[in-house]
């Protein structure tokens, strides 16, 4: 027989147990209680009587380097898996890809890039040779070479953007890896191509000459690097109607100086100029912070070191402007998202982490500021598209998830390609401690078909916003739209609860005559139609 003392002592266990493994010990469990607050307040002018720059398609560009799982396993299972595949590629990871539209690839890094050497992955597979992967570690054998990825760019109806080495390589062979994929000619590169199995060239617009050349792409000088950047790019020649955008390697964070070189030196040469910034929780590459272990104050820490992004496009862009104020070089984000600490348990160079609503957040906030900056930012490539960093998909052998980055971009894709409207926002801040940022993020686009749509990103996690909406330059009739958000600030999807986080539909507006009044729930990611 319990006494009632035992029996208290029983449930409070007990109850403790329930709230253990419900996660609601969890750091991340604060927000749900915070969600009874007042709702901040806040103003938003749409101007589509403004319209500004088309938002290049490629902003929506993903990155697939030779890293941990992401090629082998994540894109790639070879012909002979039991998995199901076409030609070697997952055809569950590569349907779920299609839906996200994804306008270009950036292969095969990263610092992988300036070890590839493009012949080892070619020809029949069983002959291809076993190189170290001495980047990220393990063996790769080669058999995702250039046949594997143009054919992947081709499923998924992306436009190549191969990243050539400089590093380890010559500016022949460079030479040489574009007449192989894009001459007609009976050239005997072009006829190797035919015997390997491609009788058409293919269309390679966006080839870059080296990747981080001022570190793990060979540690050099801007000087240095800009004339070796001018010499690679002499050499990139344009074969039977093919046409490449020549990029060049650019800088990372406020590395300003490396803009200033390349941009003096060399930007008569370039198609694109890449920038690299990475958020961490902390910015301390030592001690990054846990992927799904946080509460209030890493949280904010993470948005507030994302939204150094505007700062550093717009730093960097400034500096484009005086060599070149049309704004012909476009600069490439082709590298961006959260990088957190290794799972334990995990292999060090694999560079695999979950991803949760915080992640959908951050790729919100980075989205609406590339889409601010369309007039200079032609180009941004996530870091990286399954298994590696801030995914889209993630695998376990014939297992997989997608993120709630995938749905972001998922709802974000209508801004491809459409027209950039401006936004007024005035939005309250979120502060935890002294810091402080502001709690809204917006950004606006009219497609072809004259649809507006609209993107809202609440970074608050304990308060919703009601936002008292003007559209200036068009009569709105009617809204829908979906909302990405969770109760818990680490909400993850998982191969055992694959659907805990996805969009549902949104129904926070009321619309009064020209008065569209928007109830934006905390911690959450919405998009909208307005027609
Ligand atoms: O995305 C992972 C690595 O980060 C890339 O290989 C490199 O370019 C960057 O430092």
């Amino acid at each position: 027989m319990h006494s009632p003392h035992m029996i208290l002592k029983s449930t409070s266990v007990s109850l403790l147990f329930v709230f253990a493994i419900s996660g609601l010990l969890r750091p991340g469990f604060a927000h749900a209680v915070g969600q009874d607050r007042e709702p901040n307040k806040a103003t938003l002018v749409v101007r589509v009587d403004q319209a500004g720059p088309v938002i290049n398609k490629n902003i929506y560009g993903q990155f697939a380097e030779h890293l941990g799982r992401l090629i082998y396993e994540g894109l790639w299972v070879g012909e002979d898996s039991p998995i199901p595949n076409t030609r070697g590629l997952r055809n569950d990871v590569v349907a779920a890809l299609k839906e996200l539209h994804v306008p270009v690839l950036r292969w095969p890094g990263g610092c992988f890039a300036d070890e590839y050497h493009w012949r080892d992955g070619i020809g029949p597979r069983d002959k291809r040779p076993r190189r170290p992967n001495a980047s990220w570690g393990g063996v790769d054998t080669n058999a995702f070479g250039t046949h594997e990825f143009l054919d992947l760019c081709e499923m998924l109806g992306a436009e190549p953007y191969i990243n050539g080495n400089v590093g380890s390589g010559t500016p022949q062979e460079m030479m040489e890896w574009i007449e192989y994929m894009t001459s007609d000619s009976d050239s005997t590169l072009a006829q190797l191509r035919r015997q390997n199995g491609r009788d058409k060239p293919w269309k390679v617009p966006y080839f870059a000459v080296g990747n981080e050349s001022w570190g793990c792409g060979g540690e050099m000088r801007p000087e240095y690097y800009a004339d070796e950047y001018r010499r690679y790019a002499t050499f990139i020649k344009n074969y039977s109607g093919n046409h490449v955008q020549k990029l060049a390697v650019g800088s990372h964070d406020d590395y300003y100086e490396w803009t200033e070189v390349l941009m003096s030196r060399a930007a008569r040469h370039m198609n694109g100029l890449s920038l690299h910034y990475y958020t961490l929780p902390t910015s301390d590459w030592s001690r990054k912070g846990s992927a799904i272990q946080f509460g209030d104050k890493e949280w904010h820490a993470t948005l507030a070191r994302t939204l150094r992004m505007e700062e550093f496009i717009e730093k960097h862009s400034a500096i484009m402007d005086k060599y070149d104020p049309q704004k012909r070089v476009g600069l490439m984000v082709d590298e961006w998202g959260t990088w957190y600490d290794r799972e334990p348990g995990r292999d060090m160079g694999a560079l695999y982490q979950q991803n949760t609503l915080r992640d959908a957040v951050v790729a919100g906030i980075n989205l609406n500021i590339f889409n601010r900056h369309a007039d200079r930012v032609q180009m941004a490539n996530i870091a990286q598209m399954v298994n590696v960093l801030q995914a889209m998909i993630l695998t376990d052998k014939e297992k997989m998830v997608l993120t709630p980055t995938y749905y972001v971009f998922k709802m974000y894709k209508v801004h491809q390609g459409a027209t950039l409207v401006p936004v007024d926002l005035t939005a309250p801040e979120y502060k935890v401690d002294q810091a402080s940022v502001p709690a809204l993020s917006a950004s606006a686009s009219r497609d072809k078909e004259g649809r507006l749509h609209l993107s809202i990103v609440n970074l608050d996690p304990n308060s919703s916003a009601e936002i008292s909406t003007r559209v200036s330059g068009a009569t709105i009739k009617s809204v829908t739209g979906e909302v990405l958000t969770a109760s818990r600030m680490n909400a993850m999807n998982t191969f055992e609860n694959p659907n805990t986080i996805k969009p549902t539909s949104f129904t926070g507006y009321k619309l009064q005559g020209s008065q569209l009044t928007l109830s934006i729930p905390a911690k959450s990611v919405v998009g909208l139609e307005l027609r």
